[in-house]
Protein backbone atom coordinates (compact mmCIF):
# COMPACT_ATOMS: atom_id res chain seq x y z
CA UNK A 1 0.00 0.00 0.00
CA UNK A 2 1.19 3.67 -0.96
CA UNK A 3 2.16 5.68 2.30
CA UNK A 4 -0.12 8.97 2.68
CA UNK A 5 -1.72 11.09 5.43
CA UNK A 6 -5.07 10.53 5.85
CA UNK A 7 -6.15 14.00 6.65
CA UNK A 8 -5.19 17.58 5.84
CA UNK A 9 -4.61 18.59 9.73
CA UNK A 10 -2.64 15.66 9.43
CA UNK A 11 -0.68 16.59 6.86
CA UNK A 12 -0.08 20.09 8.34
CA UNK A 13 0.24 18.45 11.77
CA UNK A 14 3.02 16.31 10.61
CA UNK A 15 4.83 18.81 8.04
CA UNK A 16 4.45 21.69 10.87
CA UNK A 17 6.10 18.84 13.06
CA UNK A 18 9.56 18.83 11.36
CA UNK A 19 9.69 22.71 10.80
CA UNK A 20 9.12 23.21 15.14
CA UNK A 21 12.03 21.76 16.45
CA UNK A 22 14.93 22.82 18.56
CA UNK A 23 15.60 25.15 15.82
CA UNK A 24 12.58 27.16 17.14
CA UNK A 25 13.01 26.75 20.00
CA UNK A 26 16.92 26.39 20.86
CA UNK A 27 18.64 28.00 18.11
CA UNK A 28 15.79 30.79 17.13
CA UNK A 29 16.29 32.48 20.85
CA UNK A 30 20.05 32.64 20.83
CA UNK A 31 20.96 33.60 17.32
CA UNK A 32 18.44 36.24 17.32
CA UNK A 33 19.98 37.41 20.96
CA UNK A 34 23.44 37.30 19.08
CA UNK A 35 22.43 39.50 16.09
CA UNK A 36 20.38 42.57 18.23
CA UNK A 37 16.85 41.19 18.29
CA UNK A 38 14.03 42.68 16.75
CA UNK A 39 16.13 44.12 13.59
CA UNK A 40 17.12 40.43 13.06
CA UNK A 41 13.40 39.55 13.33
CA UNK A 42 12.35 41.71 11.17
CA UNK A 43 14.82 40.26 8.29
CA UNK A 44 14.21 36.29 9.42
CA UNK A 45 10.19 37.23 9.03
CA UNK A 46 10.96 38.91 5.53
CA UNK A 47 13.28 35.63 4.37
CA UNK A 48 10.62 32.97 5.72
CA UNK A 49 8.14 34.64 3.61
CA UNK A 50 9.81 35.55 0.53
CA UNK A 51 12.45 32.99 -0.03
CA UNK A 52 12.28 29.98 2.28
CA UNK A 53 8.56 29.30 1.98
CA UNK A 54 8.69 29.52 -1.98
CA UNK A 55 11.28 26.63 -1.93
CA UNK A 56 9.22 24.88 0.61
CA UNK A 57 6.55 25.25 -1.95
CA UNK A 58 8.76 23.86 -4.71
CA UNK A 59 9.75 20.94 -2.38
CA UNK A 60 5.69 19.95 -1.33
CA UNK A 61 5.41 20.47 -5.18
CA UNK A 62 8.06 18.35 -6.43
CA UNK A 63 7.16 15.83 -3.94
CA UNK A 64 3.21 15.66 -4.65
CA UNK A 65 3.47 15.48 -8.75
CA UNK A 66 5.41 12.21 -8.54
CA UNK A 67 4.05 10.33 -5.56
CA UNK A 68 7.70 9.31 -4.78
CA UNK A 69 10.65 10.75 -2.26
CA UNK A 70 13.12 13.36 -3.30
CA UNK A 71 15.49 11.28 -5.63
CA UNK A 72 13.27 8.87 -7.41
CA UNK A 73 10.92 12.21 -7.72
CA UNK A 74 13.80 13.82 -9.35
CA UNK A 75 14.79 11.53 -11.26
CA UNK A 76 11.32 11.21 -12.33
CA UNK A 77 10.57 14.68 -13.66
CA UNK A 78 14.23 14.57 -15.29
CA UNK A 79 15.28 11.26 -16.10
CA UNK A 80 18.68 11.23 -17.45
CA UNK A 81 19.61 14.31 -15.92
CA UNK A 82 21.62 14.84 -12.71
CA UNK A 83 19.23 16.21 -10.91
CA UNK A 84 18.98 13.33 -8.90
CA UNK A 85 22.03 13.75 -7.19
CA UNK A 86 20.89 16.73 -5.56
CA UNK A 87 18.49 14.19 -3.83
CA UNK A 88 21.31 11.78 -2.83
CA UNK A 89 23.23 15.16 -1.19
CA UNK A 90 19.60 15.79 0.37
CA UNK A 91 19.19 12.26 1.64
CA UNK A 92 22.80 12.47 2.87
CA UNK A 93 21.99 15.72 4.57
CA UNK A 94 19.29 14.45 6.46
CA UNK A 95 21.80 11.91 8.03
CA UNK A 96 23.88 14.44 9.15
CA UNK A 97 21.44 16.42 10.83
CA UNK A 98 20.04 13.92 12.29
CA UNK A 99 22.94 12.43 13.67
CA UNK A 100 23.94 15.80 16.00
CA UNK A 101 20.30 17.01 16.35
CA UNK A 102 19.63 13.63 18.05
CA UNK A 103 22.59 13.69 20.22
CA UNK A 104 21.18 17.55 21.56
CA UNK A 105 17.99 15.84 21.75
CA UNK A 106 19.33 12.99 24.20
CA UNK A 107 20.87 15.79 26.23
CA UNK A 108 17.09 17.64 26.43
CA UNK A 109 15.95 14.20 27.51
CA UNK A 110 18.32 14.05 30.17
CA UNK A 111 17.70 17.55 31.34
CA UNK A 112 13.86 16.40 31.20
CA UNK A 113 14.61 13.69 33.47
CA UNK A 114 16.43 15.56 36.11
CA UNK A 115 13.93 18.42 36.35
CA UNK A 116 11.24 15.60 37.18
CA UNK A 117 13.19 13.76 39.68
CA UNK A 118 14.72 16.89 40.82
CA UNK A 119 18.55 16.69 40.19
CA UNK A 120 18.52 20.38 38.69
CA UNK A 121 16.80 22.24 41.91
CA UNK A 122 18.91 24.11 44.18
CA UNK A 123 22.13 23.89 42.27
CA UNK A 124 24.27 26.93 41.82
CA UNK A 125 25.20 28.64 39.02
CA UNK A 126 28.70 26.72 38.91
CA UNK A 127 27.10 23.51 39.75
CA UNK A 128 24.43 23.74 36.52
CA UNK A 129 27.12 24.68 34.20
CA UNK A 130 28.49 21.40 35.62
CA UNK A 131 25.39 19.09 35.06
CA UNK A 132 25.35 20.82 31.72
CA UNK A 133 29.17 19.36 31.14
CA UNK A 134 28.93 16.20 32.56
CA UNK A 135 26.48 15.24 29.78
CA UNK A 136 27.92 16.84 27.13
CA UNK A 137 31.21 16.29 28.24
CA UNK A 138 30.68 13.04 28.41
CA UNK A 139 30.09 10.27 25.69
CA UNK A 140 28.74 7.75 27.70
CA UNK A 141 25.68 9.75 29.04
CA UNK A 142 25.17 11.25 25.86
CA UNK A 143 25.64 7.79 23.55
CA UNK A 144 22.84 6.69 26.12
CA UNK A 145 20.39 9.68 26.00
CA UNK A 146 20.93 10.07 22.21
CA UNK A 147 20.14 6.01 21.75
CA UNK A 148 17.14 6.60 24.02
CA UNK A 149 15.82 9.05 22.01
CA UNK A 150 16.44 7.15 18.71
CA UNK A 151 14.51 4.57 19.92
CA UNK A 152 11.51 6.54 20.25
CA UNK A 153 11.61 7.80 16.91
CA UNK A 154 12.24 4.44 15.43
CA UNK A 155 9.90 3.17 16.79
CA UNK A 156 6.92 5.41 15.76
CA UNK A 157 8.27 5.93 12.50
CA UNK A 158 7.98 1.97 11.74
CA UNK A 159 4.76 2.31 12.38
CA UNK A 160 4.19 3.98 9.01
CA UNK A 161 3.13 7.40 8.07
CA UNK A 162 -0.16 7.45 8.81
CA UNK A 163 -0.23 5.42 11.82
CA UNK A 164 2.81 6.33 13.22
CA UNK A 165 4.02 10.27 12.07
CA UNK A 166 0.80 11.56 11.46
CA UNK A 167 -1.08 10.26 14.54
CA UNK A 168 2.29 11.01 17.24
CA UNK A 169 2.19 15.00 14.75
CA UNK A 170 -1.44 15.33 15.68
CA UNK A 171 -0.88 14.46 19.30
CA UNK A 172 2.05 16.29 20.35
CA UNK A 173 1.51 19.15 18.54
CA UNK A 174 -1.27 20.55 20.57
CA UNK A 175 0.39 19.55 23.66
CA UNK A 176 3.86 21.73 22.62
CA UNK A 177 1.29 24.73 22.09
CA UNK A 178 0.09 24.27 25.35
CA UNK A 179 2.91 23.78 27.06
CA UNK A 180 4.72 26.90 25.39
CA UNK A 181 1.58 29.23 25.94
CA UNK A 182 2.02 28.10 29.75
CA UNK A 183 6.05 29.12 29.40
CA UNK A 184 5.00 32.30 28.25
CA UNK A 185 2.30 33.27 30.69
CA UNK A 186 4.90 32.60 33.29
CA UNK A 187 7.88 34.71 31.77
CA UNK A 188 5.75 37.70 30.93
CA UNK A 189 4.20 37.77 34.23
CA UNK A 190 7.74 37.92 35.83
CA UNK A 191 9.22 41.55 37.38
CA UNK A 192 11.25 43.32 34.36
CA UNK A 193 10.09 41.34 32.07
CA UNK A 194 9.16 44.19 29.64
CA UNK A 195 12.69 45.13 28.84
CA UNK A 196 12.94 41.79 27.37
CA UNK A 197 9.97 42.34 25.44
CA UNK A 198 11.37 44.94 24.03
CA UNK A 199 14.59 43.95 23.03
CA UNK A 200 12.35 41.51 21.26
CA UNK A 201 10.46 44.05 19.66
CA UNK A 202 12.62 47.68 19.15
CA UNK A 203 14.69 46.91 16.10
CA UNK A 204 18.06 48.43 16.22
CA UNK A 205 19.30 48.37 13.00
CA UNK A 206 23.02 48.79 13.20
CA UNK A 207 23.20 44.84 14.63
CA UNK A 208 22.47 44.05 10.29
CA UNK A 209 25.57 43.11 9.41
CA UNK A 210 25.93 40.56 6.29
CA UNK A 211 26.75 38.26 9.07
CA UNK A 212 23.07 38.58 10.75
CA UNK A 213 21.82 38.39 7.06
CA UNK A 214 23.06 34.58 6.50
CA UNK A 215 22.41 33.68 9.58
CA UNK A 216 18.73 35.13 9.37
CA UNK A 217 18.98 33.27 5.64
CA UNK A 218 20.13 29.91 6.83
CA UNK A 219 17.96 30.03 10.30
CA UNK A 220 15.00 30.28 8.07
CA UNK A 221 16.13 27.35 5.86
CA UNK A 222 16.25 24.90 8.46
CA UNK A 223 13.41 26.20 10.72
CA UNK A 224 11.29 25.25 7.34
CA UNK A 225 13.23 22.30 7.37
CA UNK A 226 13.85 22.88 3.79
CA UNK A 227 16.45 22.85 1.32
CA UNK A 228 17.41 18.82 1.28
CA UNK A 229 14.04 17.37 -0.08
CA UNK A 230 12.74 16.12 3.72
CA UNK A 231 10.03 18.22 2.84
CA UNK A 232 9.48 16.32 -0.97
CA UNK A 233 8.81 13.50 0.42
CA UNK A 234 6.78 14.67 2.79
CA UNK A 235 4.66 16.12 -0.46
CA UNK A 236 4.47 12.94 -1.91
CA UNK A 237 2.24 12.24 0.88
CA UNK A 238 -0.46 14.87 1.01
CA UNK A 239 -3.36 14.31 -0.92
CA UNK A 240 -4.52 15.80 -4.50
CA UNK A 241 -7.55 17.26 -3.40
CA UNK A 242 -5.48 19.53 -0.38
CA UNK A 243 -4.12 23.29 -1.60
CA UNK A 244 -0.32 23.02 -1.27
CA UNK A 245 0.04 26.90 -1.13
CA UNK A 246 -2.31 27.14 1.54
CA UNK A 247 -0.31 23.95 3.58
CA UNK A 248 3.25 25.73 3.05
CA UNK A 249 1.53 29.28 3.99
CA UNK A 250 0.32 27.19 7.30
CA UNK A 251 3.47 25.62 8.29
CA UNK A 252 5.50 28.80 7.61
CA UNK A 253 3.15 30.61 9.93
CA UNK A 254 2.94 28.33 12.72
CA UNK A 255 6.92 27.71 12.66
CA UNK A 256 6.76 31.47 13.18
CA UNK A 257 4.47 31.81 15.34
CA UNK A 258 6.28 29.38 17.68
CA UNK A 259 9.43 30.68 17.05
CA UNK A 260 8.37 34.03 17.98
CA UNK A 261 6.74 32.48 21.74
CA UNK A 262 9.75 31.09 22.02
CA UNK A 263 11.38 34.29 21.95
CA UNK A 264 8.48 35.99 24.29
CA UNK A 265 9.42 32.43 26.67
CA UNK A 266 12.73 33.24 26.97
CA UNK A 267 14.24 36.89 26.59
CA UNK A 268 11.49 38.53 29.23
CA UNK A 269 13.03 35.77 31.39
CA UNK A 270 16.74 36.44 30.57
CA UNK A 271 16.30 40.14 31.39
CA UNK A 272 14.24 39.68 34.50
CA UNK A 273 17.32 37.54 35.83
CA UNK A 274 19.78 39.73 34.52
CA UNK A 275 21.46 37.36 32.25
CA UNK A 276 22.47 37.92 28.56
CA UNK A 277 20.33 36.86 25.71
CA UNK A 278 23.32 36.24 23.53
CA UNK A 279 25.20 33.79 25.26
CA UNK A 280 24.72 31.11 22.27
CA UNK A 281 24.16 27.59 22.64
CA UNK A 282 24.42 27.04 25.74
CA UNK A 283 21.35 29.45 26.79
CA UNK A 284 18.90 26.85 27.18
CA UNK A 285 21.01 24.52 28.91
CA UNK A 286 22.90 26.52 31.63
CA UNK A 287 21.43 30.25 31.63
CA UNK A 288 17.59 28.97 31.75
CA UNK A 289 17.92 26.14 34.31
CA UNK A 290 19.78 29.14 36.45
CA UNK A 291 16.95 31.14 35.80
CA UNK A 292 14.13 28.50 36.71
CA UNK A 293 16.10 27.86 39.82
CA UNK A 294 15.84 31.42 41.09
CA UNK A 295 12.15 31.36 40.37
CA UNK A 296 9.27 30.06 42.56
CA UNK A 297 8.17 26.86 41.36
CA UNK A 298 10.86 26.45 39.30
CA UNK A 299 11.53 22.82 38.83
CA UNK A 300 8.04 22.54 37.65
CA UNK A 301 8.42 24.97 35.05
CA UNK A 302 11.88 23.38 34.25
CA UNK A 303 10.21 19.69 33.50
CA UNK A 304 7.38 21.73 31.29
CA UNK A 305 9.96 23.80 29.64
CA UNK A 306 12.42 20.60 28.79
CA UNK A 307 9.17 18.47 27.91
CA UNK A 308 8.68 20.86 25.39
CA UNK A 309 11.89 20.68 24.13
CA UNK A 310 11.01 16.54 23.64
CA UNK A 311 8.39 16.99 21.62
CA UNK A 312 9.79 19.53 19.57
CA UNK A 313 12.64 17.53 18.74
CA UNK A 314 10.49 14.31 18.33
CA UNK A 315 8.21 15.62 15.38
CA UNK A 316 11.47 16.85 13.59
CA UNK A 317 13.43 13.89 14.17
CA UNK A 318 10.80 11.66 12.36
CA UNK A 319 10.59 13.74 9.11
CA UNK A 320 14.41 13.35 9.01
CA UNK A 321 13.94 9.93 9.94
CA UNK A 322 11.11 8.93 7.47
CA UNK A 323 13.31 10.67 4.67
CA UNK A 324 16.16 8.32 5.03
CA UNK A 325 13.40 5.04 5.52
CA UNK A 326 11.59 6.38 2.54
CA UNK A 327 14.60 6.93 0.46
CA UNK A 328 15.74 2.85 1.34
CA UNK A 329 12.27 1.64 0.18
CA UNK A 330 12.02 3.63 -3.24
CA UNK A 331 15.82 3.71 -4.30
CA UNK A 332 17.31 0.94 -2.79
CA UNK A 333 14.21 -1.52 -3.02
CA UNK A 334 14.15 -2.58 0.81
CA UNK A 335 10.72 -3.33 2.58
CA UNK A 336 9.69 -0.79 4.77
CA UNK A 337 10.42 -2.35 8.05
CA UNK A 338 13.89 -3.40 7.11
CA UNK A 339 14.71 0.46 5.99
CA UNK A 340 13.51 1.83 8.94
CA UNK A 341 15.88 -1.03 11.23
CA UNK A 342 18.97 0.06 8.82
CA UNK A 343 18.32 3.92 8.56
CA UNK A 344 18.04 3.54 12.43
CA UNK A 345 21.58 1.67 12.76
CA UNK A 346 23.11 4.83 10.43
CA UNK A 347 21.45 7.06 12.71
CA UNK A 348 23.23 5.75 15.88
CA UNK A 349 26.18 5.25 14.21
CA UNK A 350 26.09 9.00 13.13
CA UNK A 351 24.65 10.11 16.39
CA UNK A 352 27.23 8.37 18.86
CA UNK A 353 29.97 9.87 16.21
CA UNK A 354 28.64 13.01 16.99
CA UNK A 355 28.45 12.00 20.75
CA UNK A 356 32.20 10.80 20.89
CA UNK A 357 33.59 12.97 18.86
CA UNK A 358 32.74 17.07 19.29
CA UNK A 359 34.69 18.27 15.89
CA UNK A 360 32.53 15.53 14.13
CA UNK A 361 29.62 17.09 16.19
CA UNK A 362 30.75 20.63 14.56
CA UNK A 363 31.43 19.50 10.91
CA UNK A 364 28.05 18.18 10.61
CA UNK A 365 26.28 21.04 12.27
CA UNK A 366 27.85 23.48 10.07
CA UNK A 367 28.03 21.53 6.81
CA UNK A 368 24.45 20.97 6.70
CA UNK A 369 23.22 24.13 8.14
CA UNK A 370 25.37 26.58 6.51
CA UNK A 371 26.57 24.82 3.40
CA UNK A 372 23.89 21.85 2.13
CA UNK A 373 21.16 23.63 3.05
CA UNK A 374 21.71 27.00 0.65
CA UNK A 375 22.71 24.98 -2.09
CA UNK A 376 20.43 22.40 -2.02
CA UNK A 377 17.80 25.17 -2.23
CA UNK A 378 19.14 27.04 -4.66
CA UNK A 379 19.05 23.76 -6.86
CA UNK A 380 15.21 22.72 -6.04
CA UNK A 381 14.06 26.31 -6.51
CA UNK A 382 15.87 26.37 -9.83
CA UNK A 383 14.21 23.14 -10.89
CA UNK A 384 10.62 24.82 -10.92
CA UNK A 385 11.36 27.07 -14.25
CA UNK A 386 14.55 25.05 -15.35
CA UNK A 387 12.57 21.56 -15.36
CA UNK A 388 9.00 21.46 -14.43
CA UNK A 389 8.19 24.69 -16.40
CA UNK A 390 5.53 27.57 -15.14
CA UNK A 391 2.50 25.76 -16.59
CA UNK A 392 3.07 22.67 -14.98
CA UNK A 393 4.23 23.96 -11.80
CA UNK A 394 0.85 26.46 -11.55
CA UNK A 395 -1.32 23.13 -12.38
CA UNK A 396 0.13 21.42 -9.95
CA UNK A 397 -0.16 24.10 -7.31
CA UNK A 398 -3.82 24.34 -8.64
CA UNK A 399 -4.58 20.58 -8.46
CA UNK A 400 -7.45 20.82 -5.97
CA UNK A 401 -9.49 22.86 -7.86
CA UNK A 402 -8.75 26.18 -6.63
CA UNK A 403 -7.08 28.95 -8.30
CA UNK A 404 -3.79 29.98 -6.59
CA UNK A 405 -3.98 33.88 -6.94
CA UNK A 406 -0.73 34.85 -6.09
CA UNK A 407 1.01 32.41 -8.39
CA UNK A 408 2.65 34.73 -10.72
CA UNK A 409 4.54 36.53 -7.91
CA UNK A 410 5.33 33.42 -6.15
CA UNK A 411 6.86 32.03 -9.62
CA UNK A 412 8.71 35.43 -10.17
CA UNK A 413 10.26 34.66 -6.51
CA UNK A 414 10.81 31.32 -6.98
CA UNK A 415 12.88 31.92 -10.69
CA UNK A 416 14.58 35.27 -10.14
CA UNK A 417 14.62 36.30 -6.37
CA UNK A 418 15.13 33.32 -3.95
CA UNK A 419 17.97 32.08 -6.33
CA UNK A 420 19.69 35.22 -6.63
CA UNK A 421 19.68 36.02 -2.97
CA UNK A 422 21.24 32.68 -2.16
CA UNK A 423 23.94 33.00 -4.50
CA UNK A 424 24.53 36.70 -3.13
CA UNK A 425 24.38 35.81 0.39
CA UNK A 426 25.96 32.75 0.08
CA UNK A 427 29.08 34.15 -1.96
CA UNK A 428 29.37 36.73 1.13
CA UNK A 429 29.85 34.79 3.25
CA UNK A 430 32.13 32.62 1.21
CA UNK A 431 34.51 35.18 0.53
CA UNK A 432 34.38 36.61 3.86
CA UNK A 433 35.49 32.93 4.82
CA UNK A 434 38.13 33.16 2.64
CA UNK A 435 39.12 36.53 3.94
CA UNK A 436 37.59 38.60 1.48
CA UNK A 437 35.27 41.26 3.08
CA UNK A 438 32.97 42.89 0.32
CA UNK A 439 30.65 44.98 2.52
CA UNK A 440 32.56 44.67 5.51
N1 LIG B 1 13.10 22.38 11.18
C1 LIG B 1 13.61 21.69 12.31
C2 LIG B 1 13.88 22.68 13.42
O1 LIG B 1 13.55 23.82 13.30
C3 LIG B 1 14.83 20.88 12.00
C4 LIG B 1 14.64 20.00 10.84
C5 LIG B 1 13.83 18.93 10.74
C6 LIG B 1 15.25 20.13 9.58
N2 LIG B 1 13.92 18.38 9.50
C7 LIG B 1 14.77 19.10 8.76
C8 LIG B 1 16.13 21.06 9.11
C9 LIG B 1 15.17 19.01 7.47
C10 LIG B 1 16.54 20.96 7.78
C11 LIG B 1 16.05 19.95 6.97
O2 LIG B 1 14.42 22.34 14.43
Amino acid sequence: MKEGFNTKVGAIAAAAGSAVGLGNMWRFPYVTGENGGAAFLIVYVAFTLLIAMPALLAEFAIGRMTGKPVTSALLELAPKKKWFLIGFMGVFCSFLIISFYSVVSGWILYYTWLSASGGLAGLGEAEVAEAFSRVSGSPAASVFWMVLMVAVIALIVSRGVAKGIEKWSKILMPVLLVLILVMCVRSLTLDGAAEGLKFLLSPDFSKLTPKALFAALGQSFFSLSTGIGVMATYGAYISRDQSLSADALSVAMLDFFIAFLAGVMIFPCAFAFGINPGSGPGLVFVTLPNIFNQMAFGSFFAFIFFLLLVVAALTSCFSMLEALVAFGVASLGLSRKRSTVIMTAFVLLGGTCCAVFPAVFNLFDNLSANVILPIGAFCIVLFVPLVIGKERYRAELEAHGGKFGSFEIVYFLTRFVVPLAIFLIFANSLLSWLGVDLFG
